[in-house]
């Protein structure tokens, strides 16, 4: 029997009109900015979705757009200006970043509480100690697909291929804490498929188009793909759907799956910095 398809768009509209609802009722719109550095194509495209998602929502949406020579001093300048500026409650900076500035710096001169990617060594930490405040917007979206369906995550095997700050590692914190035995594969697990045919449940986020085939997926597992290359003309995921989908018992779907979640997830985050905002600064 074919693998039931996991619906991203629909679990993410059911969250935009739950954060729609919950932003009408505050009496500051929830404030995000992003800010984008040069010209990178999908980059674009993702920071454009973001700013249509939060005006769909009611928020206040800032984009920063800063050329891709600038120098690391005036993209700190720009983000300390946005730590106080009191409309904004999320601030965001699109990965990745040209070669010449120092990411680890930048994402680190994020307030904490305005950090809605979560992706500062404080919010990192608390996930690690499970004091989750802002999580990974992605990996917050695959906990919630993998719960629609209706699947229990505690005491699977779930293996994560990938070892990402954005997805791999925190959602292996995540599944943890969930009650999963966690193993996470990188480029160097050898075979993959020895560790992937042993997963209740498989998460892909390496962005290698069709790198898991239906002979590596055990029997049953739910498949998640995290996985968007663009190949021609088209965004190819992490698993070859076709064959996956023969053995697995439920998939997501490239496009269509991971990607609406995420954002959905960063408005959820959003709002929840903005509900928090004058309490914890
Ligand atoms: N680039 C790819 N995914 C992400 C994300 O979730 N957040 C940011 N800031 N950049 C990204």
């Amino acid at each position: 029997m074919k693998a039931k398809i996991i619906d991203g768009k629909m679990a993410a509209e059911a969250i935009r009109n739950q954060v729609r609802e919950k932003a009408s009722s505050m009496k500051v719109k929830p404030g995000l900015a992003v800010i984008i550095v040069g010209n990178d194509p999908a980059s674009k495209i993702y920071v454009r979705k973001k700013e249509q998602a939060c005006r769909e929502v009611g928020f206040h949406s800032v984009v920063v757009e800063l050329p891709e020579d600038v120098s690391e001093l005036k993209l700190l300048q720009q983000i300390d200006s946005l730590n106080q500026d009191r409309k904004i409650h999320g601030i965001l900076v699109q990965l990745p970043l040209p070669g010449h500035i120092d990411e680890r710096l930048v994402i680190d001169a994020i307030l904490p509480t305005k950090d809605v990617d979560g992706f500062t060594p404080i919010n990192m930490g608390n996930l690690v100690v499970g004091d989750n405040r802002l999580v990974p917007s992605t990996p917050r979206g695959i906990i919630k697909l993998i719960e629609s369906t209706g699947i229990k995550i505690s005491g699977k095997h779930a293996v994560v291929v990938g070892r990402s700050n954005i997805v791999g590692k925190p959602v292996s914190l995540l599944l943890q804490q969930h009650g999963a035995t966690v193993t996470m594969c990188h480029s160097r697990s050898s075979p993959l498929e020895s560790y992937t045919k042993q997963a209740d449940i498989l998460i892909s986020a390496v962005g290698k188009p069709k790198l898991i085939k239906g002979d590596m997926v055990k029997k049953g597992a739910i498949v998640i793909d995290v996985g968007t290359t663009k190949v021609g003309s088209s965004i190819v995921g992490d698993v070859d759907f076709d064959s996956a989908s023969d053995v697995a018992s439920f998939i997501t779907p490239v496009p269509g799956g991971v990607g609406p979640m995420t954002i959905a997830c960063l408005l959820e985050n959003t709002l929840q910095a903005a509900q928090s905002f004058g309490k914890n600064l």
